[in-house]
């Protein structure tokens, strides 16, 4: 393993099980409606990462090259701003629109250093290894864990920071947390910056409902896959029987909530074994699980999240079409 390369394990919190997973997600499968869209890690496994990256490739989902040419235009303002030393990556994924922040750092600071935060260690692993590759200077640190609830302490308890951080949250992952959790997570970013540290936030944008609903209907396939494969994750976690062939994804845009709901609607009647639950899950023909939700915001809404967050938003940038919006902060 590269000298420049260091991957840790953050401990797990409180409220798991022995698998790790998070006991509530038992009470979302007893809900009504149920719901386990509050916890959108057990999508990323191996395969949920991979399936990811495919959905990135769909001609429908505008988000990623949408969010990649914003930060390639402003890459050289944003370093301006603060000669980063350090660039921190809240679900970095497999990392691929990084690069384009990476570059104007790195060329600038011999000493410049990565910092990569994800559930999924197999997306972790590889794309620390391609980056090294590919910068020769760079450091990389990476960290194996959960950012729920954690971020502040994440962040604070990061070894010592040599510079500036500019610490980056992309890919609209924020748009999957609900509001008061959207909140917290804001507020705990705030509470981990030092004065001269940035954040900068994506976000996806409110636009023609026909374009939303495609964007999560990808005529390959591939979303119900991904949707799909959340079933998988939780039968090996919960020793579950959920088989994915019952089960169809539907992604609808909510007008009032401004989200993309995400569900899993059964076909069939049917009832579901979860051992580490005393009752069966049971299912009538068409009943779902909402699995995902997808806020979508508007300079407005944007403008209102930051307020109280303890952060001040320093601008917004988006694309000519308005698709996507990049939010940078800073400490107020
Ligand atoms: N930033 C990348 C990936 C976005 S997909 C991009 O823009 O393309 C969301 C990423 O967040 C996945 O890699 C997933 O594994 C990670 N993730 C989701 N929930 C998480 C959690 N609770 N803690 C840490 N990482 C999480
Ligand atoms: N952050 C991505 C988004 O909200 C995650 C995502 C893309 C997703 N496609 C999905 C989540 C399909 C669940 C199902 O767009």
């Amino acid at each position: 393993m590269s000298e420049r390369l260091e991957i840790r394990r953050m401990e797990e919190g409180e409220g798991r099980d022995k698998n790790g997973v998070n006991k509530e997600i038992y009470e979302g499968l007893r809900g009504s409606p149920k719901d386990i869209s509050s916890w959108p890690k057990y999508l990323y496994d191996e395969r949920g990462s991979e399936l990811f990256e495919e959905i990135t490739r769909q001609p429908e989902y505008y988000q990623t090259r949408t969010e990649l040419s914003i930060l390639k235009s402003l890459s050289e303002r944003i370093d301006l701003e603060g000669s980063f030393q350090e660039l921190v990556e809240l679900g970095s994924g497999s990392a691929s629109k990084t690069r384009a922040l990476l570059k104007p750092i790195v060329s600038a600071n011999s000493k410049a250093r990565y910092i990569p935060l994800d559930v999924s260690e197999s997306a972790l692993t590889e794309s620390a290894d391609k980056l090294l590759e590919e910068y020769p200077s760079l450091r990389v640190s990476g960290y194996v864990g959960d950012f729920d609830g954690n971020v502040q302490e994440f962040l604070t308890n990061l070894p010592g920071s040599e510079g500036p951080r500019l610490v980056i949250f992309l890919g609209g992952t924020m748009g999957n947390f609900s509001s008061s959790k959207r909140m917290d997570f804001l507020k705990g970013v705030r509470e981990g910056l030092s004065s001269g540290d940035r954040f900068l936030l994506g976000l996806d944008l409110v636009k023609d409902h026909s374009i939303l609903e495609a964007a999560y209907n990808d005529a390959a396939g591939v979303t119900a896959e991904f949707n799909k494969n959340v079933l998988r994750v939780l039968n090996r976690q919960l020793l579950s029987d959920f088989d994915p062939g019952l089960f169809s994804h539907r992604a609808v845009f909510n007008e009032e909530e401004s989200r993309i709901e995400m569900w899993l609607d059964s076909v069939t009647n049917q009832k579901i074994h979860v051992p580490v639950m005393s009752t069966d899950i049971e299912f009538s023909p068409g009943e779902g699980i909402r699995t995902e939700v997808s806020n979508k915001f508007t300079r407005g809404s944007i403008e209102e999240m930051f307020k109280g967050s303890g952060l001040d938003l320093v601008d917004l940038y988006t694309d000519e079409d308005e698709l996507f919006g990049l939010a940078l902060a800073k400490p107020e």
